[in-house]
């Protein structure tokens, strides 16, 4: 008798398989780059139907091309969710999503942890368009969360690693808050990956990766992903989304009609994608595709060797404090136990006790560890913090960020741990 009878296929099996097409003509195993901008009508009708989504074949690359479709159908599967697209890069994921939930004068609610990039989006592109973004510390009780909730509030915007200092946050107790608020839970989950969390288990609605990072893996191509949970219900916050949930004209199927459960994903596609046109192109979701099949060896050792780096940090004299959510004096190690129980990802930051001197002087005296901005690949990176990525904030908004500044945040490739070590020995030397 088979193992395994219920149909059902483990992680590692779906990250290889889920959403995969077999090309009719060909019979290519590989998902083929479909690189084309257009697909030709059968006929006259068949133009109607195309445009009209009453087809199950595509008419334009803008937001439907074959080769990303498979990366979103997996990406959706390891995720649990009911749908997904690939974009043109996280921010683009972040951005669309964002638009596709909200317009000008409508607010959003986040966890003051974020990635830089997403907090300049914020005060930055997404302010002048009219839309309002207010922080709250993510522990702040449900009353506190409450309060801030306005007829004009669409989302709660998390991240369940932020970036850069790993302060991991109660899921389920956002998913929680969010949906007694009426609002969609959206988490962007790039430090985490599906192989170590998948936050529509714990009541997320939206999932967002930047598949720039640990997804595609080897650092070589960008792009994003949005993937909807299936389980929010919009017609009971009809007044909140009415554009998904009131017919777009007249005799026209509302979103929720047309697409059910993965209403959120159908508008995303067929409207902010189509619209704004932030697609990906196959080549790039090619290479995606090919780091994903490999997600969950390639987590494996990234964790692994992040939790003994980080182990082995803590006993330098050079630094001054280790960020990292896996160490056990960790106060988000709790949290990182119930949330990411197969490791905490793969970003170590560290505080150098020498500050901004010392921290010139361990990038200087890198060797094998690559000086760059950018998380999630093969390679071992390190960046100091205050003279880049947060470079743009007074002093006083990093330190109100974390951000001190002899930090350095180190993203762990997949080098032999003794190699690695031996690099950062080197820059502490040399930081003192
Ligand atoms: C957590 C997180 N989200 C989103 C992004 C943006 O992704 P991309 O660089 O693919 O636009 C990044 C980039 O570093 C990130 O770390």
């Amino acid at each position: 008798m088979p193992e395994r009878e219920d149909g059902a296929q483990d992680f590692e099996t779906r990250q290889i398989h889920a959403g995969a097409i077999v090309d009719a003509q060909t019979r290519s195993r590989v998902t083929p780059i479909y690189q084309t901008a257009g697909y030709v009508f059968s006929d006259f009708d068949d133009g109607e139907d195309r445009f009209a989504g009453r087809s199950a074949f595509r008419a334009y690359s803008r937001n439907e091309n074959p080769t990303n479709a498979v990366a979103g159908q997996r990406l959706a599967n390891l995720e649990g969710g009911v749908d997904g697209i690939v974009v043109s890069s996280g921010q683009a994921a972040i951005a669309a999503t964002l638009f596709a939930l909200a317009q000008a004068g409508d607010h959003i609610l986040a966890t003051r942890s974020l990635y830089e990039g997403t907090r300049e989006m914020f005060r930055g592109a997404l302010r002048r368009q009219g839309l309002d973004v207010e922080y709250v510390a993510d522990d702040a009780d449900e009353a506190e969360w409450a309060s801030r909730v306005t007829p004009r509030t669409k989302a709660i915007y998390t991240e369940t690693i932020p970036n850069p200092l790993g302060q991991v946050v109660d899921l389920e107790r956002l998913a929680g808050i969010a949906h007694r608020a009426g609002v969609p839970l959206v988490v962007d989950s790039t430090v985490a990956t599906p192989y170590l969390c998948r936050p529509i288990e714990w009541g997320a609605d939206i999932v967002i990766h930047s598949t720039s990072k640990w997804l595609a893996g080897h650092g070589a191509v960008i792009g994003g992903a949005v993937i909807d949970g299936g389980r929010f219900d919009w017609r009971a916050n009809a007044e909140r989304f009415p554009h998904l949930v009131e017919p777009p004209r007249a005799g026209a199927e509302s979103y929720v009609d047309r697409f059910g459960a993965a209403a959120f994903l159908g508008y995303l596609r067929t409207v902010t994608v189509l619209e704004y046109g932030p697609t990906v192109p196959p080549t790039s979701t090619f290479l995606l595709l090919h780091g994903v099949e490999t997600l969950s060896v390639r987590m494996d050792r990234h964790v692994d060797t992040s939790l003994a780096v980080a182990e082995w940090l803590t006993e330098q004299p050079a630094v001054a404090a280790v960020a990292y959510p896996g160490l056990s004096d960790s106060v988000f190690y709790e949290r990182a136990q119930k949330y990411l129980p197969r490791g905490a990802g793969a970003v170590v930051s560290i505080d150098l006790a020498g500050g901004r001197e010392a921290a010139r002087r361990f990038i200087d005296a890198l060797e094998l560890i690559s000086p760059m901005t950018h998380i999630g690949d093969v390679r071992t990176l390190a960046i100091h913090l205050g003279s880049t990525i947060h470079a743009k904030l007074t002093e006083e908004e990093r330190l109100d960020a974390g951000i001190t500044p002899g930090l350095v945040r180190l993203s762990i490739g997949l080098e032999s741990l003794r190699d690695i070590r031996a690099d950062l020995e080197r820059g502490l030397r040399a930081a003192g």
